[in-house]
């Protein structure tokens, strides 16, 4: 399918390198430099220019991947009425995008940046008209999941958009837990990476409480290094996480 992606920035890229091997990919952007950066990096894509003065949408495909704060200056160029309309904005509801650009049909999705190795965890939720479309568009570069409703797009923003970042801490403080009892850092790094990899097809199958349950034995050291996660209260931290990122979310 032809795509217009509309923003040069870190989501946009993910966007293009996951989706490229399965679309037409169009590009447009306000800076001339960032757009021949992304083409020298992904050759295929086909450049539609800079926003200016005017950006002619009619009958495209748009996935918007621009700030929420720039909806409204980027729409001022647009003219004609798209075919559907993707957005990313984190926040951005769907009667904000229908008060601002034309389209058919309207759907917030909520990728993250993992996309660009074809493995975000997408959530989507919008027009009925455009849904197959959308989630084939977002399986392009990783798993989609449509939601029952709007108001669901934000809870999930909190998990899988902000979700990356949190799961970095956590990579983070790992590390730095085993450097501090005297591991290399090199080997430290290499460890967490690894521990990522193996964990994801282990949590496919199994409840996270049953994983840990097999992993702690009676007295044991994850026993003794769990205690101190409940005592630092980890597990009420990553709940009022998702709750703050939620009600920001929601604006
Ligand atoms: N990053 C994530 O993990 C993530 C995850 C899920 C959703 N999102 C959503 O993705 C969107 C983009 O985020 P990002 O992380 O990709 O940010 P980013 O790297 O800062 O990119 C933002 C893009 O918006 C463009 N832009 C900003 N103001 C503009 C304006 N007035 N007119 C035209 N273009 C304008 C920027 O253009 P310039 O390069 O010229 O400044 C840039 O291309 C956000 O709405 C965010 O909610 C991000």
């Amino acid at each position: 399918m032809k795509l217009t992606i509309i923003g040069t920035g870190k989501m946009a890229e993910a966007i293009i390198a996951g989706a490229l091997p399965y679309h037409d990919i169009h590009v447009v952007g306000r800076n001339g430099e960032k757009l021949a950066s992304l083409k020298a990096r992904y050759p295929k894509i086909v450049l539609e220019g800079t926003i200016e003065k005017t950006f002619d949408i009619e009958g495209k495909n748009l996935i918007l991947c621009v700030k929420p704060y720039a909806l409204e200056p980027v729409a001022s160029h647009f003219v004609g009425e798209a075919n559907a309309l993707l957005s990313v904005l984190a926040g951005t509801t769907l009667e904000s995008l229908k008060t601002h650009i034309k389209a058919k049909s309207y759907v917030r999705t909520m990728p993250n940046l993992a996309a660009s190795h074809q493995k975000s965890m997408t959530t989507l939720f919008g027009d009925e008209a455009f849904k197959k479309e959308a989630i084939d568009i977002c399986e392009s570069f990783g798993k989609a999941l449509w939601l029952g409703s709007e108001k669901e797009i934000d809870i999930a923003t909190a998990v899988a958009g902000s979700g990356p970042a949190f799961l970095a801490l956590v990579a983070e403080a790992l590390t730095d837990g085993a450097v501090k009892e005297g591991l290399k850092r090199e080997d430290a790094t290499t460890l967490v990476q690894g521990l990522f990899e193996g964990f994801a097809p282990l949590l496919e199958g199994k409840h996270p409480a049953i994983l840990k349950d097999e992993v702690m034995s009676p007295g044991g050291t994850t026993a003794a290094g769990y205690g101190a996660l409940e005592e630092g209260k980890t597990r009420d931290a990553f709940i009022k996480a998702v709750e703050m990122a939620y009600k920001k979310a929601q604006g």
